[in-house]
């Protein structure tokens, strides 16, 4: 897919990926960015206020009056927007369906009424759920997400295919492991940078010791290798897995994060004692790792590992905003 002088309309926009998609995708684009400030701030693509191809629309995408008019001026859609939260689905079972699947067929059907040809879908390792093929590749199946959050993702996916093959569309979904970087405003990193501003002495874990095993990669790997994948996505439905090339545990992020806030001694209270279940919550897989072999093939890898990535997330998130 071409990615200049493009008309994109990007939801989830004034989100952490989003924001930092959209500065990339200005320099060559007209964007307009489509959030509804949910999760995502206003404050995130503030600097590109007086940039004259961006604009930022506040509406829901469940709102499909205001979707379709909006579609009209666009020709591509990069569709970010969604409840990324995998833990509610275990307390409110209707969130994921309505955020992720009911708005992702939104997005689709008013494409399909605007003859937009064009969709990039940012998909999850959580459509995997807990196997042992590691590292996972693409073409595992049948798969079977452990989490409403991971169904919902492939929900979307397969709608995405249905689409593509019956509105003749062409897509490509981004299997993201865990992303971390400044703007970040939700999981394990950002998480316990905020608990340990707050009490330097303590830090509550979720699970039991040392945790989920996961890999987790830096900001600009994750827009440079989706800004790569979606000019080279060869297939009319295309699937690309995007990651670092390693994993950690929860209790080597904690000693990063206190290691960068120069913090010694901090008692670490995992909330499932010792021995309890190393998941943090239900719907938590417990190993991932992606095989990236099918976009490294293509000429892309990932800059950073895990652990790098963890680093240079907790420095950005205590620089002064
Ligand atoms: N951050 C990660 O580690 C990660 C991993 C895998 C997949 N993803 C996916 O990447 C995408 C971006 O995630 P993020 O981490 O930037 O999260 P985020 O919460 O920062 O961004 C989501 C954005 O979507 C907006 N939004 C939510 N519901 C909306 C609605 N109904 N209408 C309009 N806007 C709405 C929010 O306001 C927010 O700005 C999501 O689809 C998420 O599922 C993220």
């Amino acid at each position: 897919m071409k990615l200049k002088n493009r008309k994109i309309l990007v939801t989830g926009a004034a989100g952490f990926i989003g924001s930092h998609l959209v500065d990339a995708l200005v320099e060559e684009n007209k964007v307009i960015g489509y959030d509804n400030l949910s999760s995502g701030k206003k404050e995130l693509v503030e600097h590109l206020e007086d940039e004259d191809n961006f604009e930022l629309v506040v509406e829901d995408v469940l709102n499909k009056e205001k979707l379709d008019e909006e579609m009209e001026r666009c020709d591509m859609v990069f569709h970010l927007a969604a409840d990324p939260d995998v833990k509610v689905g275990a307390e409110d079972t209707f969130v994921h369906l309505e955020q992720n699947i009911i708005a992702t067929y939104n997005i689709l059907d008013a494409m399909r009424e605007n003859d937009i040809q064009e969709i990039v879908f940012t998909s999850s390792s959580t459509v995997y759920g807990e196997t042992e093929v590691i590292p996972t590749p693409e073409d595992l199946g049948p798969l079977k997400p452990i989490s409403l959050y991971g169904s919902s993702k492939l929900s979307c996916e397969a709608l995405i295919s249905s689409f593509c093959h019956t509105f003749d569309m062409r897509s490509a979904s981004f299997r993201f492991a865990n992303v971390v970087g400044p703007r970040s405003t939700h999981g394990v990193t950002y998480d316990f940078v905020e608990k340990l501003k707050d009490d330097p002495t303590e830090l509550e874990i979720l699970g039991a010791p040392p945790g989920t095993t996961k890999s987790y990669f830096y900001i600009t790997d994750c827009i440079d290798g989706m800004l790569f994948g979606t000019r080279n996505a060869e297939n009319i439905v295309e699937y690309f897995n995007l990651g670092s090339e390693d994993y950690i545990n929860v209790k080597q992020i904690a000693d990063i994060v206190c290691e960068e806030m120069g913090l010694k001694d901090v008692e670490y209270d995992w909330t499932a004692g010792s021995e309890g279940d190393k998941a943090g919550w239900k719907g938590d897989v417990k190993t991932m790792l992606l095989s990236l072999e099918k976009i490294k093939n293509l000429g892309w890898s990932p800059k950073h590992d895990s652990a790098e990535s963890i680093a240079k997330t907790v420095r950005a998130l205590l620089e002064p905003k």
